[in-house]
């Protein structure tokens, strides 16, 4: 009886724990500390011997682990490659600028060799994410946790069905992200991505061209960055040029997206959309502040990191990050 009620004590303590600490099951820092002990080591040398040679390189991780993440949970579905019978996540149309692939195969093959069947692609997306975005800090921005297994389910039905459209009003993206059990909260903080990276004209030049089909510029648009907008995309269907989604400064890591959100020089509409919400746009203010900023993203990419995860026995350790075993 009294080992009966010191186990359910237990279960109470450790539900609390982790409902307290937003943990979840199966996913643990340091996951592969005995059974890979130079697994992070590993990913992050790889990682950063090829950030020093592509400076683009973390924008496009950034982008391939939100897109795992929301596209039946962080499980490497996203670097499944299409097959004869079967049109995989990466050939979908939201895909346009997904890169990087070969950096998670060199960190998996480099796996493979020290420690054979350990080590799933769907952490090493998230560590290489981190560890990319960390290289010009000279030191790891977050923690991430492991743990996480390989899915071997891949469609590109669901990326287009997951993946929220940058054409979004601020409903549809906080429904968006509430599928996934995040807030409008990370909505926010994780918008702060789009300081690194660019973007195709294709997915914003509606705003700058024919906003409401006369031939108008979108009036929430900064007119002076719409002037200067127009002289980079030739037209509406230009689907090649592509601009830095945070002028001046698109390599650097930081809170700059939300100083450039204020002066109405967010690209998309889902960046404009931050600031039709009251309590989203109290937030871009917080976020003007750097270290409530990277405090902010630590936790939000955490969650993010924890969407629909496999765990335990579920799902696989894929032998090859790009195919099913
Ligand atoms: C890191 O990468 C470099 C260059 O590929 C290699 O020479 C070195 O041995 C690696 N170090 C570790 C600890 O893996
Ligand atoms: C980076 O560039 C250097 C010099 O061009 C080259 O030797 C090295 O192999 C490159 N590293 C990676 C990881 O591509
Ligand atoms: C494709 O479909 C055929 C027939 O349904 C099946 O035998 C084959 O295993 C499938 N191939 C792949 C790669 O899924
Ligand atoms: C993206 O999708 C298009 C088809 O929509 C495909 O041609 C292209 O190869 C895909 N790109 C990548 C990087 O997978
Ligand atoms: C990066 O950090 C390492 C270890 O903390 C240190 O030895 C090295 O000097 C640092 N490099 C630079 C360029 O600051
Ligand atoms: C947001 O967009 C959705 C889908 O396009 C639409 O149904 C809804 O009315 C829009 N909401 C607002 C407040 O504009
Ligand atoms: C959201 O959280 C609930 C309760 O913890 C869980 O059952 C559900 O699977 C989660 N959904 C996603 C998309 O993570
Ligand atoms: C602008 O949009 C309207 C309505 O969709 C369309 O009829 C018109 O052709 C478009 N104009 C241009 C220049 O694309
Ligand atoms: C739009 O711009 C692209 C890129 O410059 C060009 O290739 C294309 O011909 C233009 N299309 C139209 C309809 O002007
Ligand atoms: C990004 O920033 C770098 C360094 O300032 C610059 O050389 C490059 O042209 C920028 N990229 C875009 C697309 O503006
Ligand atoms: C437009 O951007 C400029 C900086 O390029 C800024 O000074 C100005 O205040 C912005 N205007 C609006 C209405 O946000
Ligand atoms: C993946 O496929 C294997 C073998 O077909 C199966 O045992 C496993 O349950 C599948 N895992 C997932 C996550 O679908």
């Amino acid at each position: 009886m009294k080992y009966f009620n010191f186990i359910v004590f237990m279960v109470i303590v450790l539900t609390f724990v982790s409902s307290v600490k937003g943990q979840v099951e199966g996913l643990e820092q340091n996951f592969y500390k005995t059974t890979c002990p130079n697994a992070e080591q590993i990913v992050r040398n790889i990682t950063w011997n090829h950030v020093a040679n592509n400076s683009e390189l973390p924008a496009k991780l950034l982008r391939m682990f939100f897109h795992d993440c929301f596209v039946r949970g962080c499980d490497a579905s996203v670097l499944i490659d299409s097959t004869a019978n079967n049109t995989a996540e990466k050939d979908a149309f939201p895909n346009l600028s997904l890169a990087g692939f070969d950096v998670i195969d060199e960190v998996k093959t480099a796996l493979e060799n020290s420690c054979p069947g350990i080590v799933s692609c769907a952490d090493i997306v998230a560590l290489a994410t981190r560890d990319s975005i960390s290289f010009q800090f000279n030191q790891s921005l977050w923690e991430v946790e492991t743990g996480r297994r390989d899915g071997n389910v891949s469609l590109a039905s669901e990326a287009l069905a997951n993946i929220l459209s940058p054409f979004s009003n601020f409903t549809t993206l906080s429904q968006g992200f509430a599928k996934k059990n995040l807030s409008s909260h990370d909505l926010v903080v994780l918008s702060g991505a789009h300081t690194i990276g660019v973007a195709h004209c294709f997915f914003f030049s509606n705003r700058l061209f024919n906003f409401t089909g006369n031939g108008d510029t979108d009036p929430s648009l900064n007119s002076t960055y719409a002037a200067t907008l127009k002289t980079l995309c030739q037209n509406q269907s230009d689907i090649t040029t592509t601009v830095a989604m945070d002028p001046g400064d698109n390599l650097t890591f930081n809170n700059h997206y939300f100083v450039i959100l204020k002066q109405n020089q967010g690209l998309f509409q889902s960046d404009a959309a931050l600031l039709t919400d009251g309590s989203s746009s109290n937030l871009v203010d917080k976020l003007l502040d750097s270290e409530n900023f990277f405090k902010a993203f630590k936790n939000s990419i955490k969650r993010m990191g924890q969407i629909e995860v496999l765990t335990g026995t579920n799902g696989v350790i894929r032998k090859k990050c790009s195919v099913v075993n």
